[in-house]
């Protein structure tokens, strides 16, 4: 573990504990506030993610912002961070491997964030952070809480973009969330 972000950040910028490493233009760490009460976790860079070296930049990630325009969510009031920090060839699931070499980046940056609520951005990173035995469908709007964390799954914002239906689930998820942390 790693007490300070500086050092977290120098460690995952020279990390080559799996293949995602050799097909990086920039390690994808995380971004947002170090100190805030919501953290939400994807799944991994995508292209664009990838040039820029900050999570969900791409379309997913512009339909995510509107939906924190919308609920008046200020992105740099959150922390964003994903389960690998290095793109998946061709935008492809991480593999069970490489979330687990990854994973414990993803563990120092909660246990630094100390975030109240968790969103969990898709089944990748449900099924990395709660278990395998979490299916997103039945879990996503659902309240969990585990070590003193509040987690609520819900789709990632990519299958928002293939699935119209799901945006008002999106919203009313993240809805949730905020309220929990009002309360
Ligand atoms: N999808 C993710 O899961 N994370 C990103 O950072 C971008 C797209």
């Amino acid at each position: 573990m790693y007490y300070n972000w500086e050092e977290l950040e120098e460690a995952i910028k020279g990390c080559n504990k799996c293949k995602l490493c050799n097909g990086r233009k920039n390690i994808v760490f995380g971004t947002g506030n170090k100190e805030a009460d919501l953290m939400l976790i994807g799944e991994g860079p995508g292209a664009d993610e990838d040039i820029q070296g900050i999570p969900f930049v791409g379309k997913a990630g512009q339909l995510m912002n509107k939906a924190f325009i919308g609920l008046g969510i200020k992105r740099e009031e959150v922390y964003i961070a994903n389960i690998v920090k290095c793109r998946p060839p061709n935008n492809r699931d991480p593999e069970k491997e490489e979330a687990m070499m990854c994973i414990n980046y993803l563990r120092n940056q909660v246990m630094l964030v100390k975030p109240k609520v968790i969103v969990l951005l898709g089944r990748i990173a449900l099924t990395n952070i709660l278990g395998e035995e979490y299916k997103i469908t039945a879990s996503r709007g659902k309240i969990i809480e585990k070590k003193g964390i509040t987690y609520i799954p819900t789709w990632h914002p990519a299958a928002l973009l293939r699935d119209e239906t799901k945006k008002i689930d999106f919203w009313n998820d993240l809805k949730l969330a905020i309220n929990i942390l009002n309360n």
